[in-house]
């Protein structure tokens, strides 16, 4: 199989690189701005990296997407603080860039695996969101936060509707909070400047006080990038075609915990296993800040997100296996050791 993937060097990019490498016989070819997270597969003869803008090398992509079995088109701004500064950029990148990688693979009738979002509910009220019949609810307009999963959920109307009228073969995944190694960069000291697992990391390890936005009740269900990447896996495999023309929610419903439990855990867990940061994870304070001083007006949050996971479970015999310390373990082992 022919693999093409834009943005390789993505935090799914690299845990899927090297898990196709790892795991399979499957060609590669791929392309990234930066191939710093990458530099252990780039001697790989399956892996056929070049660095490029997916936004200007149009041309070069539409020729890989007509070479090539399945593609995955992982670019994207995933950051909510971006989505409330540079709403614009979000819908340039998330939306438009990626819609023509789609209508490419429309055209040469190529299958695609698109990255959807749990953030495609919003604020809906289901106790486990469906991919059939949840409804997905975001805000008004001047919540600028929406315009992440807006875009997202567009594109997944759009790559439907290529589907049903146009003979596109496609899956859509939705991550739910995938975390792992190489998610986000640990040293950039801006409030809200990654994702809320590797901005805590980052505060403990700079001494920091932790900034629990609106108290930290709100919950996430966070899943252990291995666990995600079998089930992308297995939607690229796609045996007897199973997968497609599928959404599938790839979350682990049962580590749901607020995020003030998550700044909890991690002071705790540093704590008791890495000496070199104790002192540190013992000083930290947790410290309630209002969700505007944090992000700014145009920022709303989502108080509760879990999967149903039965498309996965049944189509593709997935099963989230890791449990959260543990992969908070592995997490950690790779940012402090
Ligand atoms: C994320 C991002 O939108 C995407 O990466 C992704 O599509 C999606 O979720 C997903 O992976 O499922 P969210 O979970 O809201 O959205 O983003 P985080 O930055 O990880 O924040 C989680 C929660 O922690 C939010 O309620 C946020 O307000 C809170 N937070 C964040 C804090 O309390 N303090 C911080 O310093 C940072």
């Amino acid at each position: 199989m022919k693999i093409l993937i834009l943005g390789a060097n993505g935090f799914i990019g690299t845990h899927l690189t090297e898990s196709i490498l790892a795991t399979t016989d499957w060609q590669i070819t791929a392309m990234d701005l930066m191939q710093d997270k990458l530099d252990h597969c780039i001697t790989n003869p399956r892996f056929h990296f070049t660095l490029g803008d997916m936004t200007k090398q149009t041309e070069w992509i539409d020729q890989q997407i007509q070479q090539c079995d399945v593609v995955l088109p992982l670019v994207a701004v995933a950051t909510p603080a971006l989505y409330v500064q540079d709403p614009l950029r979000v819908f340039e990148l998330d939306f438009e860039a990626n819609l023509a990688i789609i209508r490419s693979c429309a055209r040469h009738q190529t299958r695609v695996i698109f990255p959807s979002t749990s953030e495609v509910y919003g604020m809906c009220p289901d106790e486990a969101f469906d991919e059939e019949t949840s409804v997905l609810v975001t805000g008004p307009i001047n919540k600028e936060r929406w315009i992440y999963s807006t875009s997202k959920q567009l594109m997944d109307r759009v790559i439907y509707a290529y589907g049903k009228h146009k003979g596109l073969a496609y899956s859509l995944f939705r991550p739910f909070n995938w975390y792992g190694p190489r998610l986000d960069n640990v040293f950039n000291p801006k409030p809200g400047g990654s994702r809320v697992l590797t901005q805590f990391i980052g505060n403990i390890l700079r001494g920091e006080s932790i900034q629990l936005v609106n108290g930290g009740a709100q919950q996430r269900c966070f899943t252990y990038v291995d666990d995600g990447i079998q089930a992308l896996m297995r939607i690229i495999e796609n045996k007897n075609n199973v997968a497609d023309n599928r959404i599938f929610n790839i979350g682990n419903p049962v580590e749901n915990i607020s995020i003030r439990q998550l700044a909890e855990t991690l002071v705790k867990l540093i704590s008791a296993h890495y000496p070199d940061y104790a002192e540190k994870a013992n000083a930290v304070q947790l410290v309630n800040v209002d969700a505007k001083n944090y992000y700014g007006e145009g920022y709303q949050d989502v108080t509760l997100r879990v999967p149903s996971i039965s498309a996965a479970r049944e189509v593709l015999s997935w099963e989230p296996k890791t449990q959260l310390e543990i992969g908070l373990r592995k997490t950690l082992d790779y940012y402090l050791r």
